[in-house]
Parts: C-alpha cells; structure tokens; sequence
C-alpha cells in the first residue's frame, strides 16, 4: 500500500489518446496488481471522445498486462480494476463540462477526504485552456476535506525559453508549484534512478569521477524508426527539443551532479539546477544538425523525412542533433559533455558512456600504440545494463593483452521485474516524492542551454544535412559522436 487509506481519484485528462491507454492506465493497473494504491480510488478518463465506460474500459483493456498476478487470476485483477475505471466526456477549456467532471468525483468521493490527481495526457497547446478550466470549478484546491490535489504534465514544457515561462506563469495562476509534477519519463528509468546509487553507494567511482581521470561523456540516443504518423507534431518540435533538451539533459544533469546532502528531493533537485547551470549556452559552433533522406534497402523503401505524411516538403527541421556541451566548474571544466539524438538511424539505443583517461606511462603501450582507456557503460535501451570496459590478459603463454568488459546486465543478473518508467513515477506522484520531477527552475536553466541557438535554428540559418535513413548519422557529425557504440550479443 502506499501507506494511505485515504481516498484517492485519479482524473486522467486525454483519456482517449495514446499516452493514456498505452502508459498511464497500464501503469495504474500494474500498481494496483502490486497493492500499491489507496484501498479506495477511482480512475475517471476525461476526454472529448464521446465514449460509454464499457467503451472506454474496452479502449484501455488492450494495454493492461498481468506481469505482477498470476496468469490464473489476471482475468479476476483486470475485471476488479476496470470496475474502478469510468469515463466523463466533455471539453477541456469548457468549466462547464469540467463542472460535470467535477460532479462524477464528488459523487464518488461521498463528500468524505480525499486527495485527487490529474494527470494530463493532452498536447501541449490544450493545456493552458484545461487548467484554467480546472481553477474556475475549483478541481485545483485542496478542500476542507481534501489532502492533496496534484497536477501532472508532459513534455513539450514550451518551445524556448520565453514560452516555457509563459506556460509556467499560466500553470502558476492555478497550481502552487508543490501541486505540479513535470513528468520526464527518462528519469523513472531503473538504470537512470540505479545512477545516483551507482555513483555515490560505492566507493570506486566518485574518486576518479572528475577532470582528472574522465576524458568525455556521451549521452546518446538513437532510434531506428522515422516519425511515423507523428509528423505534425515533430516538425514543430525537432529532435532538439524532443530529445535533448528534456531527456539527455537531465541524464546530463544526473551524470555531472554533486552529491546531494541527502535524498530529499530537494536536495537532488538543488545538485541538478547547478549544473544546468554551469552549462554554456550551445552555439552553431558546437552543433551539426542532419535530416534523414530516402533509402532503398532489399526493395524497401523508406521515404525521407519530408515525403513523411504531415511534413512539410521544404522542411528544415532536424532529425538528427550531435552537440557538445563545456560545463563551467570546478569537476568538469574541459571535459565534453557530447550529446547526439536521431531518428532513423541504424540502431535502437540509449547509453552514457564515460570514458576514461589513458593509463599514464602505460607499460604495455606497444609499437607507439597505445591501448583502450577504460569505458564506463550505463545503457538505458534496449536492455538495461552497465559495462566496465577494461584491459586484460588474454589467458595463455604469451602475455596479451586485450580490452574485455565486465557485465552486468539486468536481465541476466536481477530476477526482479523491472518496472516501466510510468508505474514508479506515478507512485512518486502518489507519496509525494518529487526528487524524479522538474523543478521549475531547472526546467528555466534547461532552456537557456539551448534558446539561442534554437532561435538560430528556427530562422533557418542553418540546414541540416542529409543522412541515409538506418545509417549512423551525417558524416559530419561521425568525429562528434562516433563511439557511442554497441556492446555485447
Ligand atoms: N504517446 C506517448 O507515448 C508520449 C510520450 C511522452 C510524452 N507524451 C506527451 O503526452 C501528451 C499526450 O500524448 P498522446 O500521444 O496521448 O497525445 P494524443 O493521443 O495525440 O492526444 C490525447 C488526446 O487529446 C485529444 N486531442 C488530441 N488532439 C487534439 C486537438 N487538436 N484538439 C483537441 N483535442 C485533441 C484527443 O482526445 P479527444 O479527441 O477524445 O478529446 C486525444 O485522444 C503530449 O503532450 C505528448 O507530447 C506522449
């Protein structure tokens, strides 16, 4: 149990949409198969669509799995928490539909205490109005007889700096900064969350975890798949917004942090603003930007980025982003932060690798050749995983010496499940526990990053350049972000 008996109602606004069926009710049920919610709590989908509940609970029943109960009583699991699940049409910047919402939960709550989430599973540009709504019937206060109430939002956070303030001051004309939980999916990875413990439970790395011995960092993601029928969406957006400026710069920030004083959320929140913001802001000199082109493979055809569906043919939005990052203190000045992120590349892959200086006066530097430096690999997809690249004698008579890693691999090593990202945020959501959400001026510093040049970008100074879809990239980005690299079979 989350420690609660108190009543709680889980509004789910985008019910009908994709993140809704397909992360955020799989999530719920899959705590609720754990016995991690309240006894007593209700799932209402609101949404434009106009659906009955049995509608609703058939939409959502596709996604629900039975990883945490066994297979005989999933049917029975799944009956129980759908029987939990209702649904409210009705539109978002309306309060009078928001009124009728607002009626459903009272009803059930039965005028007893409760706490209430909203989580919005909406695009970016229907918040503003649905919050509003929110405030003007009165589903964004705690009541008398209410605990809590908590507002969770998505990515895009606005599109620069300004906007995102814009969206921030608008969100403040309702919620108290406490009641918002800005969700990044990537920090409620197991390897991302293992990070903090990986770096300050043992006493290997911390010591050499600096200029000194670390030479760069690479944050990397790369996935195989165009934009597929979401188009429109990211073409507005681009790969830097998408990708970098939330995802890996917050793998960054977890990377590059202090250690934080405890593991209160404020503390590691307070470690991450600092280093966001040692980081220079990015210029056109530290970027190269590609687009993915048509390519034909084994009578395949892929169309390029801009014959996809929804984009525009003369579109210079980048699909492909390779950046290197300066931070400006004490532990990391001169070492590159390089981060790359594309689609339609050759592999599906998301990993921080971390490698280290070479051995100095190296014994076994042989023919003006020296050998591997030590990698550290923390790989987030598509299989959890750390590597430890190091030299090692080859066994035999002869002395050789070859670059061997240990493994860990988490499929292999842990018999435990491992949750996905939404179920252990959602539960942080539950308990309050806000060390894995953005702060608000993290989220501002997270900005300044990449403003300037974004607005660069964005006046079509720059275009980026062509790659083949599935390869590895623009050629010239190969230097940048060449050895993110695939480890083990
Ligand atoms: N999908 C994911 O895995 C994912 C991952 C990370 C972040 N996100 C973010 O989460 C949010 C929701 O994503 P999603 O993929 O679930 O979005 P979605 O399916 O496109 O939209 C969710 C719901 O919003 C309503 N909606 C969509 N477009 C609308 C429009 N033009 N006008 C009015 N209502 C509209 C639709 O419901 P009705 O028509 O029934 O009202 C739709 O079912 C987005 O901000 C997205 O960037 C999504």
């Amino acid at each position: 149990m989350t420690g609660s008996d108190d009543r709680l109602s889980i509004v789910v606004v985008g019910a009908s949409g994709d993140l809704a069926s397909k992360k955020v009710i799989p999530a719920l049920f899959a705590l609720y198969c754990r016995s991690l919610l309240p006894e007593s709590f209700q799932v209402f989908g609101y949404a434009r669509s106009k659906l009955t509940d049995d509608e609703f609970r058939k939409k959502i029943t596709e996604h629900l799995t039975c990883r945490y109960v066994p297979n005989e009583s999933c049917d029975e699991k799944m009956a129980e928490f759908l029987a939990r699940c209702v649904y409210v049409a009705g539109d978002y910047d309306s309060a009078e539909s928001l009124r009728s919402l607002s009626g459903s939960i009272e009803k059930w709550e039965g005028g007893g205490r409760s706490n209430r989430m909203f989580y919005m599973a909406i695009p970016a540009f229907l918040l503003e109005g649905v919050t509003k709504s929110l405030g003007q019937v009165g589903l964004n206060g705690s009541g008398v007889d209410m605990q809590w109430t908590r507002a969770v939002i998505e990515k895009p956070f606005g599109k620069d700096r300004e906007s995102s303030d814009m969206l921030a001051a608008q969100m403040a004309e309702v919620f108290d900064e406490d009641q918002i939980y800005r969700i990044d999916h990537y920090l409620g990875k197991e390897v991302i969350q293992n990070l903090m413990v990986l770096r300050f439970a043992n006493l290997v790395f911390e010591p050499i975890w600096n200029r000194e011995y670390i030479k760069k960092v690479q944050i990397c993601w790369s996935e195989k798949l165009g934009v597929e029928g979401r188009g429109g969406y990211f073409d507005s957006y681009g790969i830097i917004r998408d990708v970098m400026q939330n995802h890996l710069l917050q793998m960054l920030a977890m990377v590059a942090m202090e250690p934080p004083i405890t593991q209160d959320a404020k503390d590691i929140r307070d470690e991450k603003m600092k280093v966001l913001r040692t980081i220079e802001p990015v210029t056109l000199d530290d970027i190269v930007l590609g687009q993915y082109r048509a390519t034909e493979r084994e009578g395949f055809r892929h169309p390029s980025y801009v014959d996809e569906e929804t984009v525009p043919g003369d579109s210079i939005t980048p699909t492909y982003a390779a950046v290197s990052l300066r931070l400006q203190n004490r532990r990391w000045e001169g070492v590159p932060f390089v981060m790359s992120a594309g689609k339609g590349l050759g592999m599906h892959l998301t990993q921080i690798r971390i490698q280290f200086n070479n051995v100095p006066g190296n014994i076994f530097c042989r023919d003006g050749g020296c050998l591997e430096p030590n990698h550290l690999v923390i790989r987030v997809q598509p299989d959890e995983a750390i590597f430890l690249e190091i030299m090692n004698k080859m066994p035999g008579l002869e002395m050789k010496v070859k670059n061997t890693h240990l493994d860990l691999r988490y499929a292999s090593v842990f018999d435990e499940d491992i949750p996905d990202a939404y179920e252990s945020l959602l539960l942080d959501v539950i308990g309050g526990n806000k060390g894995l959400f953005i702060r608000s001026d993290e989220l501002e510093s997270a900005w300044d990053v990449f403003t300037p040049v974004l607005h660069e970008i964005d006046s079509g100074k720059v275009r980026p350049e062509p790659y083949e879809f599935g390869s590895m990239g623009p050629q010239r980005a190969q230097d940048l972000a060449k050895s993110c690299g695939w480890i083990g079979e």
